[in-house]
């Protein structure tokens, strides 16, 4: 048996994202489990606390990450040549559906920890969705080497193509020198392509955010939810810039989406926003 740290505990909170996604139409009802429905409904009066408490909703911080990095990958594949895409941590999420049914060019593999690649798998598999465009395998990316490793996975691309790399919900989990590390091994693989760009969401710490306490609260909930913490990474823009160029990035994009709601067809955001995407590249 392995020795190396396991994140499995992570895993269940697929099922609550997945199930937003659904509610908000991005996902077809494949993609809804009954542990999904469940804990949204568990949730629902949190939700609707910092809704009117706080003026703080949680599905429309979780809507303007995820259409930002959609918005990002459209522009990636239709303005950049790029037709292969790797969602690692993919849980539950609708997005390597929705992009190989809207471009028939795209290679998309998905990947997350063993259990949850099976599931998503067996998911795509029974509505015939799965083929040699849309693959998933399982990936660990605390896994240094052997068949989870980055490695593994990104020795079953093009190496002549480029290629876009995505993690949502995914680096908050962990802290920040191990989510730095796997930045770095990943840089290392990108490296092999001629051109590679990563995108993810990050919660930075910012402290001057007049909603910081609420935000420390409710992460601190997450990470009791799901028996781990929920660290915040980097104070700033020029802090997130300056973490992923030491971890072998070459240029970094930092985006607010909730300055860009109207593009990304949400409501208006009512204050700065407290999550960022950030689009790395090599
Ligand atoms: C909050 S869910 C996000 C799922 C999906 N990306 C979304 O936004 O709906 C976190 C995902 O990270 C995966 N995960 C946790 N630890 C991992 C690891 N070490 N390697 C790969 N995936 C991991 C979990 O299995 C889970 O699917």
């Amino acid at each position: 048996m392995s020795e190396r740290a396991s994140s499995a505990h992570i895993s269940p909170s697929a099922h609550y994202t997945g199930y937003v996604w659904y509610l908000h139409r991005l996902a077809e009802p494949a993609f809804v489990t009954g542990f999904g429905r469940f804990v949204h409904g568990l949730l629902a009066p949190i939700s609707w606390g910092a809704r009117v408490a706080f003026d703080l909703d949680i599905e429309q911080f979780l809507l303007q990450r995820h259409l930002q990095i959609d918005a990002q990958l459209s522009a990636a594949i239709e303005h950049g040549g790029v037709c292969q895409v790797v969602e690692i941590a993919c849980g539950l999420s609708p997005r390597g559906r929705r992009f190989t049914a809207r471009y028939p060019q795209l290679r998309y593999l998905e990947a997350d920890l063993p259990l949850m690649a099976a599931r998503k798998r067996l998911l795509l598999q029974a509505q015939g969705w799965l083929g040699t465009r849309h693959r998933v395998r399982a990936v660990d990316i605390l896994a240094a080497d052997g068949s989870q490793s980055l490695a593994s996975l990104f020795a079953e691309l093009d190496r002549s193509q480029p290629v876009v790399v995505i993690t949502e919900g995914l680096v908050n989990y962990f802290e920040l020198p191990l989510i730095e590390s796997f930045w770095a091994r990943l840089a290392e693989q990108l490296r092999q392509f001629p051109r590679a760009t990563y995108l993810t969401e990050l919660y930075p710490d910012l402290r001057e955010h007049p909603r910081y306490r609420q935000l420390r609260w409710g992460v601190g909930l997450v990470g009791r939810l799901t028996r781990g913490s929920y660290p915040l990474h980097y104070r700033n823009e020029a802090a997130i810039v300056e973490g992923f160029s030491r971890c072998g990035f070459t240029s970094v994009e930092v985006f607010d989406p909730s300055r860009a709601t109207l593009a990304l067809g949400l409501p208006p955001s009512k204050s700065e926003g407290l999550v960022r995407v950030i689009e790395a590249r090599i």
